[in-house]
């Protein structure tokens, strides 16, 4: 699913209406009805609704939630926040329409404003996105008014005051604890820093134009449970183990060997034929009696890594977990970014080596994998004063490099060569526990080794991953989630993903 700018939705806006065809009073219509349907659903009726709307666009969609929810028995009290004299034609036929049924109020001035009860519930639709400067004078008082009150705020396509993609945090946005937005998610909706103003978000749907949205030129992109479903191939039934390939990770130290073990165990149940693990000597009984499956290769040392195995008919190799930094575990590193011609994956403590020694970085091969945490990324690639500016240094970063960046967070950004950053919709807070990192450096890996491209294999392990922990979610819980649920919970991921 793209992700487009606030000029492209106006566009995109403007388009349906000419193509569809329909007015734009009745798409408005459309859009405000599912609004109204997702609030119905969520509130009984006997809640009281403040509406405060603005007098554009977003005021109109106010104007006819509230007529709709007059119409469902809501309790509905509107104030119109006359911040220009000028009116949206949309606005004012929704505008003689509400009037039928309730009396109107008005703010001009910051005197207009009202006290809020408690107990209230209120609909932003001041400004949505024809947003086009950060907010003022009154109206800036009362987004300071409603942020400081006990209600609850549901905001209508964007929190008013927020741009959709660039940074204006030190501005007046209102926090809402949801925001319902139309059909495509906004950039903003997707940075850690803007969580205190979009709240929980949701999308609804009203039939924007497809053909226009798949011809608009963007760099960001949400993944669906479509997009993630097409990317996954279907096994064959005359096919053997050496078709699904053969990985080879290297990974653990001694008293991290759960971070192999548990990588290990998510290469296997991700579908590979065959995984060797190479593991310094403490690890060989761990892993032989833990995990029956996977074949291991004995470094000489017993607390860490310090020779390069055999890469012949290995198809893919993973790098990283559980991992340390001793001096002769980065001439390992340094010697597999030499000699490797499969796809690589690093992750935890080989990243940590790649930012130590940048020149190291340098001879990263082309369309290699990092999964860096933010903290990791930092390293590698310098500090960044704000979101936007990280996910800004993200771009130059894989572009400089030549490598795709798995950057893990709520919605992990996964930024391609081309510059493309393809953000993830599955995944929980549960999942922000010891070992989710490792789970998902071997489906990563995985993939690979099954022949994905490094990038299908990274936004479709990106997305299992996510789907995994979710699912895991349904019967631990948050709080007792553990990195080993999601690999348990792999199986069901891929069978959701299948239907
Ligand atoms: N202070 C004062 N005024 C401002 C500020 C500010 N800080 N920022 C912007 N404005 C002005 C803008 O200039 C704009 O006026 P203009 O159009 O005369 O230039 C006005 O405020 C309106 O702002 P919005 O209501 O946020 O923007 P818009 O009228 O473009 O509506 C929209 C946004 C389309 C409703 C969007 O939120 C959306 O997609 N909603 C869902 C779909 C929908 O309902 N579509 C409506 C169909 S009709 C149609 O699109 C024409």
């Amino acid at each position: 699913m793209k992700i487009l700018n606030a000029q492209q939705i106006k566009e995109l806006d403007a388009f349906t209406i000419r193509h569809e065809p329909i007015a734009s009073i009745d798409l408005m219509e459309r859009a405000s009805g599912q609004f109204a349907d997702w609030f119905i659903q969520k509130f009984p009726n006997n809640t009281p609704v403040l509406i405060f709307c603005g007098v554009g666009n977003n005021g109109g969609d106010g104007l006819a939630v509230a007529r709709m929810l007059c119409q469902a028995q809501f309790n509905v009290e509107v104030m119109v926040v006359r911040f220009s004299e000028k009116t949206s034609e949309d606005f004012q036929v929704n505008e003689q329409r509400l009037n039928k049924l309730i009396t109107i109020q008005n703010i001009h001035s910051e005197e207009d404003i009202p006290l809020i009860e408690e107990g209230v519930v209120i609909i932003d639709a001041i400004f949505g996105s024809g947003l086009s400067r950060p907010i003022d004078g009154f109206t800036a008082q009362l987004v300071r008014q409603i942020n400081h009150s006990q209600a609850t705020v549901i905001s209508i396509d964007t929190p008013s005051g927020l741009y959709c993609s660039s940074n204006n945090s030190d501005t007046h946005i209102i926090e809402a604890d949801y925001t319902v937005s139309f059909q495509l998610p906004k950039l903003s909706f997707l940075l850690p820093q803007n969580q205190r103003f979009t709240g929980t978000w949701e999308l609804v749907e009203i039939g924007l134009d497809p053909e226009f949205i798949e011809q608009c030129e963007t760099s960001y992109h949400f993944i669906t449970s479509e997009d993630a479903s097409h990317l996954l191939k279907k096994r064959k039934k005359f096919s053997h183990k050496g078709h699904y390939g053969h990985a080879l990770l290297l990974a653990g130290s001694f008293g991290k060997m759960g971070a192999a073990l548990l990588s290990a165990k998510a290469t296997l149940r991700t579908g590979v034929g065959l995984l060797t693990c190479h593991l310094p000597l403490c690890g060989y009984s761990i892993m032989q009696t833990a995990l029956p499956e996977a074949m291991c290769s004995i470094d000489h040392h017993e607390h860490y890594i310090t020779e390069v195995p055999s890469l012949a008919k290995i198809n893919a190799i993973g790098i990283g977990p559980g991992l340390n930094q001793h001096v002769s575990t980065i001439h390992v590193l340094e010697k597999l970014i030499q000699e490797a011609k499969q796809p690589l994956v690093f992750d935890a403590d080989a990243l940590n080596i790649l930012a130590e020694h940048k020149y190291l970085l340098k001879q990263v091969p082309e369309n290699s994998i990092l999964t860096p945490h933010p903290k990791e990324f930092e390293r590698l690639a310098g500090e960044t004063i704000n979101d936007y500016d990280r996910l800004k240094l993200l771009q130059e970063f894989v572009i400089e490099c030549n490598v795709i960046v798995v950057l893990k967070g709520a919605h992990t950004a996964i930024a391609l060569p081309n510059g493309s950053i393809y953000f993830n919709s599955t995944g929980n807070p549960g999942m922000a526990t010891a070992g989710s990192g490792d789970v998902l450096t071997g489906i990563i890996l995985s993939l690979l080794a099954q022949n994905y491209t490094p990038d299908h294999a990274a936004i479709l392990g990106v997305y299992l991953h996510g789907l995994a922990g979710d699912l895991a979610r349904e019967t631990e819980g948050e709080e007792a989630l553990i990195a080993s649920d999601i690999v348990e919970y792999l199986g069901e991921a891929f069978a959701v993903l299948r239907n």
